[in-house]
């Protein structure tokens, strides 16, 4: 195969979008799309931009949930893409973004109260998971630097319409995550193999 250098400022290159919700100083909740995720066991590792208002909540009230859409909610992602919570606009981002105090009505989508006490679920998310922080680090504090956010799950809330009837777990044959590549969304293709070892659930 042959390759060439690029430059590497963006890798964004193919993880599922999520939409974290938070909690403002005044009790009111806020909404981040975000991409630059992953996971392992119970625990979520984000990464956040120092400057935006979800890390400012994290800061102080370090629980969320992290709502995962699936691709045919592109749209009510895309909607929300220019906007950001913190008030005023960071400068950095002040050419691009706008305030918007509540993204879920410019979204479109429905506040769903969560049953551990923490930020509200966004109830057309047919994954909907209740966390809470564990370990925060600051990669930069240059206000277009980011944090590393780990975060444990509490309680994973799955819609019925993805649930396998038989072994009661998420199937891959109904979930279609919204997924995030170079700055274009995307669903999943066709399922191409199955890992051969079997897993615990
Ligand atoms: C599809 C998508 C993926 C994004 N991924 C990330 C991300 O992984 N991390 C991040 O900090 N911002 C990401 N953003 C940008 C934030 O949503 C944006 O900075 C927003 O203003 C932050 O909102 P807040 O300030 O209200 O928290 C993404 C935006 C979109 C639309």
């Amino acid at each position: 195969m042959k390759t060439i250098r690029i430059p590497a400022r963006s890798m964004y290159y193919g993880t599922p979008v999520a939409l974290v919700c938070t909690e403002n100083s005044d009790g009111s909740d806020n909404l981040t799309p975000m991409s630059s995720s992953w996971s392992l066991r119970d625990f979520l590792v984000l990464g956040l931009g120092s400057a935006s208002q979800a890390m400012e909540n994290l800061r102080h009230r370090p629980r969320l949930t992290v709502n995962l859409p699936s691709a045919e909610m592109w749209e009510s992602i895309e909607r929300i893409a220019a906007f950001t919570g913190k008030n005023p606009v960071p400068d950095h981002k002040a050419g691009q973004f706008s305030y918007c105090r509540d993204k879920f009505e410019v979204a479109g989508l429905t506040r769903l109260t969560s049953t551990e006490g923490g930020p509200s679920r966004v109830a057309e998310c047919p994954i909907q998971i209740e966390a809470v922080v564990n370990t925060m680090t600051d990669v930069s504090d240059d206000p277009e630097g980011f944090s590393v956010i780990i975060a444990k799950a509490i309680v994973l809330h799955a819609a019925v319409g993805i649930i396998n009837e038989t072994s009661g777990q998420i199937d891959p044959a109904k979930w279609d995550p919204l997924v995030f590549s170079y700055r274009t969304y995307h669903g999943l293709g066709p399922e191409l193999g199955c890992m051969a070892r079997s897993v615990r659930s």
